[in-house]
């Protein structure tokens, strides 16, 4: 299929894929995966050339190899998707198998408590669900009982993207170990169609998890990561993440 044809026209510019409806095709949306990058939720000025093309292939492979209904009808061209439209449901759906990056924080500032070492990096002894909402804003962590009392989604709803979010987060852990990789922790999105099934939808790549090395891996430090984390260490340590913190406490 070629978009050269189609008339797909622009709908939303979102921060890494920019998203694109047809009149000939109302029930779809097309997504192309640009090579823009963000981080705490900004859009950062600078590009990183063919990560369009590789967030593409990474969700091609995650929707083709995972067994989990979702919203994949075709690929387009090299950096775009055609999926079914959703209603999607305002929650990310968070698994972390380690304690790090706002994990690691909460557990330091006494927020959450979670049974394990207070040690960056530690492995937690099971994969926990930790949802946030979904804001263009700030994510924040909700409760499973707050995800059910403001009515976001159903007691059965809620087991389902639990448990499904915590399989998927094993599933990958265990396709990355075979190439010497590790996965920390996966976010994940659902939406829901109109018979109001609930498909796996957004994308499933390197801005979606943390990714590191088996062999450097090492509980205490700062681990090597071969996903966005490089960019959010160095906000961190230039200044550029407390003021934005303080920025929004304003
Ligand atoms: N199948 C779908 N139907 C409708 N919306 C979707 C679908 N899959 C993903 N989305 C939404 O489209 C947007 C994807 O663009 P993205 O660049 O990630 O934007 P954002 O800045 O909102 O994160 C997200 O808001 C995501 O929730
Ligand atoms: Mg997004």
């Amino acid at each position: 299929m070629s978009t050269s044809d189609s008339d797909y026209s622009l709908i939303k510019q979102g921060k890494v894929k920019t998203a694109y409806e047809s009149p000939s095709n109302p029930d779809t949306i097309m997504f192309d995966f640009s090579d823009r990058i963000s981080a705490f939720d900004v859009v950062i000025p600078t590009d990183i050339p063919k990560k369009g093309e590789n967030l593409r292939d990474f969700a091609k492979f995650f929707f083709d190899n995972l067994n989990v209904p979702n919203h994949l009808i075709d690929t387009v061209d090299s950096t775009k998707m055609i999926v079914k439209k959703l209603d999607m449901i305002p929650v990310e759906c968070i698994v972390r198998g380690y304690l790090y990056g706002g994990l690691f924080d909460r557990v330091n500032n006494g927020e959450i408590e979670i049974d394990c070492d207070n040690v960056l990096a530690t492995k937690l002894s099971e994969p926990i669900f930790d949802p946030t909402t979904k804001s263009d804003i700030k994510d924040e962590p909700i409760t499973e009982s707050e995800i059910i009392s403001q009515n976001i989604v159903s007691e059965e709803e809620l087991n389902y993207l639990k448990n499904t979010s915590i399989d998927i987060y094993k599933k990958i852990l265990d396709m990355a170990s075979k190439s010497g990789f590790l996965i920390a922790d996966l976010k994940l999105e659902f939406g829901k169609d109109e018979s109001g099934n609930i498909l796996l939808a957004d994308s499933i790549g390197p801005d979606e998890f943390r990714l590191w090395s088996l062999a450097k891996y090492e509980v205490g430090k700062t681990q090597e990561s071969y996903d966005k984390q490089i960019l959010r260490d160095w906000l961190i340590d230039s200044g550029y993440k407390k003021q934005l913190d303080d920025a929004k406490k304003k």
